[in-house]
C-alpha cells in the first residue's frame, strides 16, 4: 500500500545545491529533498558528519543522489574549489539554497580577513551565486533561495564599516547579515528577471537549532519554548523550491509561508546597489557579471 505520508517525487530529475546540511534546517530540508527524488549536493564544513547523515538520508529515502562537498564557507578559496567541483559535474542546476549561516557573539576573522558573520552569511552565497549562476541559467526555470531572518528588520548595512572593526556586537553583525541577505536577492533578482532564474529570501520562523549555540544557555532555553522543529523550520524552504505557483515570483521575502514586505531598509535600491558593488569589490568580481 502506498505510504500517503510520504513526500510526492516532484523533484526527480533535478539538481539541487544546499548549504549547511549536516545540522538544524539545513538537515532537515536535504532529508525532504533527497525523499522527493532530488540529486542534492550538500556544501557542508563537516564531511565526516554529512557522511554520517548521508547513510540515514539513504537509509529512510531509497535516494542515492546524496553528493557531499566539503567547503568551510568562511574561506573563499574553499568556496570556489567547491563551486569548481559543482560546475566540473554538473552542466544545469535547478536549484541553489542559501541556508547555511553562522551567529558568533565574538568578533573573528577569517583567513580572508573578513568578519565571519557577513563572511559566511553574505559573502560566500554571494560568491557561490556568482560562481554557478551559468549552471542555474542553463537550467532555468531555476530557483535561487536564501534563509534570512525576521531580525534583518533590525538590520543596518555598515558601508563603511562592514567589518564591523570600529564596533561589534554579535547582533548586529547577524541582523547586518540577514539583512544583506534581503537586499542581494532583490537586486540579484533584477538582473536575473530575464534569464529565467528566480531569487527569493525566507524566514523560516524560530526555530530549536544549534544556531544560538554561543548565546547564553538561559536566553536559548527561554527562546527553544516557542520554537519550531527544523522540519518546520524547513517546509517554507521546501515550498520555495518546489510550489509551481512560485514559479515566477522573484525578489520577494516570505516570513515563512506568507509573502510580506521586507523592512524599509531592505527596499532601498540605492543600498541594493552599493552592497552588490562592496560585496565585489571585496571578492575581486566583476560588478556587471550577472
Ligand atoms: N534557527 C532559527 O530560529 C533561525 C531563524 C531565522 C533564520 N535562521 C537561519 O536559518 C539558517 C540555518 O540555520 P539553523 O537554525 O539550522 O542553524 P544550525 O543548526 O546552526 O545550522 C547551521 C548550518 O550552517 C553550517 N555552517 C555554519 N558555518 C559554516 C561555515 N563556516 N561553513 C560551512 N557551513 C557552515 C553548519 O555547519 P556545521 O554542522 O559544520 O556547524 C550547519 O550545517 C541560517 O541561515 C540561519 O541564519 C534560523
Amino acid at each position: 500500500m502506498a505510504d500517503e505520508t510520504a513526500p510526492p517525487h516532484d523533484l526527480e530529475g533535478k539538481t539541487i545545491v544546499v548549504t549547511g546540511a549536516t545540522r538544524g534546517i539545513g538537515s532537515a530540508l536535504t532529508h525532504d529533498l533527497l525523499a522527493r527524488g532530488a540529486k542534492v549536493y550538500c556544501v557542508v564544513r563537516d564531511a565526516e558528519r554529512a557522511s554520517a547523515l548521508k547513510d540515514e538520508w539513504f537509509r529512510l529515502t531509497h535516494n542515492p543522489e546524496c553528493l557531499v562537498v566539503g567547503a568551510d564557507l568562511a574561506d573563499m578559496g574553499q568556496v570556489r574549489v567547491a563551486a569548481e567541483e559543482i560546475g566540473a559535474k554538473e552542466e544545469s542546476l535547478y536549484a541553489l539554497v542559501h541556508n547555511a549561516g553562522a551567529w558568533p557573539t565574538t568578533r573573528r576573522e577569517t583567513v580572508d580577513g573578513f568578519e565571519t558573520t557577513i563572511a559566511v552569511n553574505h559573502l560566500a552565497p554571494f560568491l557561490l551565486t556568482h560562481l554557478l549562476v551559468d549552471r542555474l541559467v542553463a537550467g532555468a526555470p531555476a530557483r535561487i533561495v536564501s534563509v534570512s531572518s525576521a531580525v534583518h528588520t533590525r538590520g543596518a548595512i555598515h558601508l563603511d564599516d562592514l567589518q564591523l572593526e570600529k564596533s561589534f556586537s554579535g547582533r548586529a553583525a547577524y541582523c547586518q547579515s540577514k539583512l544583506a541577505n534581503v537586499l542581494f536577492v532583490r537586486e540579484l533578482a533584477a538582473r536575473l528577471a530575464d534569464k529565467g532564474v528566480t531569487a527569493n529570501a525566507v524566514h523560516p520562523g524560530v526555530v530549536k537549532t544549534d544556531l544560538g549555540r554561543e548565546i547564553p544557555r538561559i536566553i536559548r532555553a527561554a527562546v527553544r519554548l516557542f520554537s519550531v522543529s527544523p522540519e518546520d523550520g524547513a517546509a517554507p524552504l521546501v515550498r520555495l523550491v518546489t510550489d509551481p505557483e512560485l514559479a515566477n515570483v522573484s525578489g520577494k521575502y516570505f516570513h515563512r509561508f506568507e509573502q510580506r514586505e521586507p523592512a524599509r531598509q531592505a527596499l532601498d535600491e540605492d543600498m541594493q546597489r552599493k552592497l552588490w558593488d562592496l560585496s565585489c569589490e571585496l571578492l575581486g568580481l566583476a560588478p556587471d557579471a550577472i
